[in-house]
């Protein structure tokens, strides 16, 4: 394959590598007395606002607001970052959700004349990027803000230097959108920026100009922007890789206001950049991912471009398997909240885009020494960390493969007595709700099922539906937590009460397991809970095999790591045993009962069961599970112990 040797670093003595570009950066700056700062973890220090660095510019706030850096006032570095608001875009020839930012700044020292001098200097004649290739957005003006004819002068002398002439709304666009500022809040930094575009074409793009070749689209008469909307629409031609921010405004309660100091702050994606060095239309047939592309046709045996659907599939895990190395190695568990649920749902995406091209195990395992060697150079901690990598993500990856195969089970068996009219968004958005519930199946992986069973359907719509489900739902479980309160709850140890949930859970998955392959019914027949474990005996022939023990395990742990709402509803005996609900059929029951169930609606619940309670309001407030021990303890009477794990 001809991406083969422009991959290989520094095999071709034309193509920049990655590396190369990285090292030319800091070098072109270090010239010009910039001191290199560490590429921090993606982690924020003493910044909460946001979950993850996602510029340069990040760890520099305190600085762009005048408090002297110990290095000086000129600065630059390559700092690794996450913009995971890109994540539904992956897939396509230029979103990723991490990528590498080159950044320089100037704390109050030079400004915008050296500053772009600079950056096209680096562009053209270091990267040897085309200048007929380039075009240049500067701030148009806003909210009083005058548009920025500094840097249009500035800029004109830059392509005349070069034999272009930089007309306004030919190759400048004035755009009063031109304003980079990193949130909203007051004490917030922002200011006009000036971008740099860069032409390159996806493989769809050619086929609207009618004077193109699809193999080679051309940069001609009929092609070129005619607008700065046409520019900005077209963002499969016309790429953004460089942005210089003047950073002179600071957000008060009156709005922004200008500060004393006028500084840059310069960011390029290293990914991008490396599209245009390696001429390549597809950001993963760069170095820094092309290696995991290798990886998968590998063990898929599919070539990347066999097919749209295959080459989405791969491109996804390439975007997720690089993320989640990075945000493990700065430290991030897979979890339930916050960056470890962003850990958790790139893993999941992972297995799930694996699982479309038939890898149905230990993808992550397969390719995260890729990764460490791919970036090694760069994050030399890597190397060392790879084998405890490797097992979290395998183990991740084991647990949620269980929930995606039962869970497409269920999908499909959905999708086949589901008629055109069930197929709306809300009515899916709906069904998601329920599986979510259950299952603790995300509606991001059933809406990738409903694409393969090639369902159409509104995504926004879904999600605003699936949103006013997951709305209404915590608004229910506020109200179900009051209520419990009121019956007493504080008399009961809290470990007690996280067993309680956790019995109900464990009968479940008892009867879920052992009931499909056995005649008997599994009927609790006794139960004791201390603080240190519970224990739970029921009917059953047999002691249980290793793998049924640790079947049942999973089951319960799953339901626990879903986060699933815990509520009762009393009611009419009848209508109780109406229901499903568990009971003691021996048992005599008053005329209304309570009825415990832990799901999001008393039908759809993954467990209901008559009991007077108290529970936890959500199984997230559980540990995981493990089942210690368990013995014979008579004829057809099994007893289980078991205890969480933290
Ligand atoms: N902070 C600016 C950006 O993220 C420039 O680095 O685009």
């Amino acid at each position: 394959m001809q991406q083969d040797s422009a991959n290989s670093e520094g095999s071709d003595s034309k193509m920049l590598s990655s590396k190369e570009i990285i090292e030319k950066y800091l070098d072109f700056y270090k010239k010009r007395d910039h001191k290199e700062i560490p590429n921090v973890s993606l982690l924020p220090k003493e910044d909460s606002t946001l979950l993850f660095v996602n510029s340069g510019m990040f760890p520099l706030v305190p600085y762009l607001m005048g408090e002297p850096h110990p290095m000086g006032t000129r600065l630059v570095n390559v700092q690794r970052c996450i913009r995971f608001e890109d994540i539904e875009e992956v897939g396509d020839n230029r979103h990723t959700t991490a990528f590498h930012m080159l950044g320089n700044w100037s704390l109050n020292d030079y400004f915008k004349e050296e500053q772009l001098h600079w950056v096209y200097e680096f562009f053209w004649d270091v990267l040897r990027l085309k200048p007929e290739k380039t075009f240049a957005t500067v701030f148009g003006g806003r909210d009083g803000a005058s548009k920025d004819e500094i840097s249009v002068e500035i800029l004109e002398e830059i392509f005349r230097g070069k034999g272009l002439e930089l007309k306004e709304g030919e190759r400048l666009f004035y755009l009063g959108s031109n304003w980079w500022q990193r949130g909203d809040a007051v004490g917030e930094l922002g200011g006009p920026d000036s971008e740099v575009f860069y032409y390159v074409p996806s493989e769809d793009s050619a086929s609207r100009h009618s004077s193109q070749s699809p193999d080679h689209p051309e940069l001609d008469s009929e092609s070129m922007p005619k607008s700065a909307q046409d520019l900005e629409e077209r963002e499969d031609e016309f790429m953004e890789i460089g942005n210089s921010v003047f950073l002179q405004y600071v957000k008060t309660e009156d709005g922004w206001e200008q500060m004393e100091m006028q500084n840059v702050d310069f960011g390029g994606g290293l990914e991008r950049l490396a599209m245009m060095v390696q001429e390549k239309s597809d950001i993963f047939e760069t170095d820094n991912f092309w290696p995991v592309i290798q990886r998968l046709q590998e063990l898929t045996k599919k070539t990347y471009k066999a097919d749209p659907e295959t080459t989405r599939h791969m491109r996804i895990i390439a975007d997720h398997i690089r993320a989640s190395v990075f945000l493990a190695m700065d430290g991030v568990l897979p979890s339930n909240k916050d960056q470890g649920y962003i850990l958790r749902r790139l893993l999941r995406r992972i297995v799930r885009s694996g699982k479309s091209l038939g890898l149905e195990k230990d993808i992550s395992v397969e390719l995260v020494g890729i990764v460490v060697k791919m970036f090694s150079w760069l994050y030399p901690d890597l190397t060392e960390k790879q084998s405890s990598l490797e097992a979290l993500f395998a183990e991740e990856e084991a647990k949620f493969r269980k929930t995606l195969n039962r869970a497409s089970r269920e999908v499909e068996r959905f999708l086949e007595k589901s008629s055109e009219k069930d197929l709306s968004a809300e009515k899916l958005a709906k069904q998601a709700f329920t599986f979510y519930q259950s299952m603790g199946y995300p509606e991001e992986i059933f809406l990738e099922d409903l694409r393969e069973h090639g369902v159409t359907i509104d995504t926004a719509d879904f999600k605003s539906h699936f949103d006013k489900l997951e709305q209404r739902h915590k608004e229910k479980s506020r109200k179900g937590a009051a209520k419990k309160f009121e019956g007493g709850l504080a008399a009961h140890s809290e470990t007690t009460i996280k067993y309680h949930t956790a019995t109900h859970l464990l009968h479940t998955a008892l009867r879920a397991v052992l009931e499909a392959d056995s005649e008997t019914d599994v009927a609790q027949k006794g139960s004791n809970i201390t603080d240190e474990r519970l224990r739970f005996d029921f009917s059953f022939t047999r002691k249980l095999e290793e793998s049924e023990l640790k079947e049942v395990e999973a089951l319960v742990n799953d339901v626990i790591e879903a986060g699933l709402p815990v509520n009762f509803e009393v009611m009419p005996l009848e209508d109780a045993v109406e229901t499903g609900a568990l009971h003691f059929f021996d048992e005599k029951y008053g005329d209304k009962v309570k009825v415990y169930y832990v799901g999001e609606t008393l039908e759809s619940a993954f467990s209901k069961e008559f009991c007077g309670g108290p529970h936890v309001e959500n199984t997230s407030e559980l540990f995981p599970i493990e089942i210690y021990k368990q013995k014979k303890i008579g004829k057809g009477v099994i007893r289980l112990y078991a205890r969480f794990k933290e």
